[in-house]
């Protein structure tokens, strides 16, 4: 299933991006949020569209393939922002957008070890050129540093049933699928959340998918770089969808507005509507932050 943009018309009404515009695409997806972007930044703006999954990446590439003027494709983590911009000869950009997580195609395909829905190899990689997948850590880390990982990332209040189930499971064979993951975490909690809407595997997936791209520090050296690229006036959108990382955006545009670089457009974060959660139950957790560059 294509992936539906999650606060289009939000993210359009905040970013305001207008013809001419450099705009910063952090996690271009589908290129659901782009493909606006670009019609209204029009032949003479700019769209860096960055993914750090090679997959997107081309995919972005052959939709908008005849706009190629005034489109950048970068398969790249947003955390390099400096790099990326600055290879390029970028010293201010008029607006950025950062819509975190995973995207539908990630979800929908088994092969990438991201659901507990679909059973595949338990990798979990945005990046699949390098780096450890979820497989490396759930066979090949301590029981303890499972617990922190699951607790820390996952706010899993059994984390460490979890983390003994993994341990005691791995003895007979390693654990290579999401299928075999899930039964496990399953088997760990099941008793403890019988009255509960979310997947009993919803916390432990989450965890290890942070962990292993490391999308807190992600998050926290992007945002504040792409913060310091921004020209006075111009504005970035945040779209976060878990509490962890809200947190992380929050605190960066209180300390940056502190600092006086600041302004904050959205005091409380804007939540989809009824509609767009019937729409898109993906929709449901997502929160956007939006603030404005003053000096
Ligand atoms: C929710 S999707 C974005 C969807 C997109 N806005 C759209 O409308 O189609 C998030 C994307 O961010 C990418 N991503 C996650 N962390 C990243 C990072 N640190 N750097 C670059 N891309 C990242 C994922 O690979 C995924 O494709």
């Amino acid at each position: 299933m294509a992936h539906l943009p999650v606060l289009f018309e939000e993210v359009l009404l905040h970013l305001r991006p207008e013809p001419g515009d450099v705009i910063f695409d952090a996690t271009a997806g589908g290129g659901g949020h782009a493909g606006e972007i670009l019609k209204r930044i029009g032949p003479s703006g700019k769209l860096i569209a960055v993914d750090r999954d090679a997959e997107a990446m081309e995919r972005i590439m052959a939709k908008f393939k005849e706009l190629n003027s005034s489109l950048t494709c970068v398969n790249d983590d947003f955390r390099n922002i400096r790099d990326i911009l600055g290879v390029r000869g970028i010293s201010t950009i008029d607006g950025a957008l950062f819509d975190l997580g995973v995207s539908s195609y990630h979800l929908d395909d088994g092969s990438r070890g991201f659901s507990f829905l679909k059973d595949g190899p338990l990798d979990m990689r945005f990046d699949t050129r390098g780096g450890i997948s979820a497989r490396d850590v759930v066979n090949t880390y301590s029981q303890d540093e499972l617990r922190t990982i699951i607790k820390d990332f996952g706010e899993e209040r059994h984390a460490l049933l979890v983390a003994r189930r993994i341990c005691s499971a791995r003895k007979a064979g390693a654990i290579n699928t999401t299928g075999e993951l899930a039964k496990i975490v399953d088997e760990a909690v099941g008793s403890k959340y019988r009255h509960q809407r979310l997947h009993l595997a919803a916390r432990t997936f989450q965890a290890l998918r942070i962990f292993v791209n490391d999308e807190l520090a992600a998050v926290r050296e992007g945002a504040a770089g792409a913060i310091d690229y921004l020209r006075p006036g111009a504005r970035i959108c945040v779209i976060s969808f878990h509490s962890l990382e809200d947190r992380i955006v929050k605190n960066i545009f209180r300390d940056k507005k502190k600092e006086g670089h600041l302004d904050i457009v959205t005091k409380k974060p804007l939540g989809p509507g009824f509609d767009e959660i019937r729409n898109n139950p993906r929709s449901r957790s997502a929160k956007l932050r939006v603030a404005e560059k003053k000096i």
